[in-house]
């Protein structure tokens, strides 16, 4: 589920890693400071980490080297390929947001970077909804993505980017579902989470979700 746009990470496997240090200069602001969002993530990570998206591994390696316990979710073939060819440990497994095999850990954090989005707001909402059954009351979500703080900006950097000449990345921001932050807000606040959002570029913000401790329905 949610799965619609995987055959565009076939595709991009061989080259994504030359797109996210700067390569392509239609992405360059968005993988802008790539190195600092991921080390945000890990550095916001306990130690039992679930993580979605994991592409080419390079959050999954960080993860890693900081001593967390990993278990990936990834649905491209072609990824995986390319973050095993790496030399990484084989956390990784076939999923996705919504469809994933039980990690064997109890999971105290859930990250990902720049995947979040190729969900509906209907389908993240579904997702934080199964995230908020697997997290104990101290758990946490940590998600590096593209967003915006309302229609308009999201809009004005369509605009922005079609004024550029960048074609790809305009279509890019119309046709994937780029979430606003009052959505976001929304979903969490539902499912119980407490968060902040912290701006990394012009377009990827991170969002800290602290599950809430359930409050006693007695009255006494
Ligand atoms: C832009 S890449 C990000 C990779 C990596 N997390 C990073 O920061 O470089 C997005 C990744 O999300 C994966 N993806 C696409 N749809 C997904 C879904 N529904 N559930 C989980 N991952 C998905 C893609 O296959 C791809 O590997």
């Amino acid at each position: 589920m949610g799965r619609e746009f995987l055959s565009l990470f076939d595709h991009w496997a061989s080259s994504y890693d030359d797109t996210v240090n700067g390569h392509d200069e239609q992405y360059e602001e968005v993988f802008r400071r790539y190195p600092a969002i991921l080390k945000e993530i890990v550095e916001r990570s306990g130690e039992n980490v679930l993580e979605f998206g994991s592409g080419t591994g390079n959050l999954t390696a960080a993860l890693v080297a900081a001593g967390k316990q990993v278990f990936g979710v990834e649905p491209s073939n072609a990824m995986k390929t390319a973050a095993l060819q790496k030399g990484l440990p084989n956390v990784f497994h076939d999923g996705d947001f919504l469809s994933f095999p039980a990690p064997p850990f109890d999971v105290d954090t859930i990250v990902s970077s720049y995947a979040f989005h190729h969900l509906t707001d209907e389908e993240k909402k579904q997702a934080i909804h199964i995230y908020s059954n697997i997290l104990h009351s101290d758990g946490k979500i940590v998600f590096a993505d593209t967003m915006f703080q309302n229609q308009a900006a999201h809009h004005a950097e369509i605009n922005k980017a079609k004024a550029a000449g960048f074609d790809q990345l305009a279509d890019d921001l119309e046709t994937e579902y780029y979430p606003s932050i009052d959505v976001l807000k929304e979903i969490f606040e539902e499912e119980g989470f407490s968060m902040s959002f912290h701006q990394m570029n012009d377009f990827v913000w991170i969002v800290e979700a602290k599950k809430r401790e359930r409050r006693n329905e007695r009255m006494f």
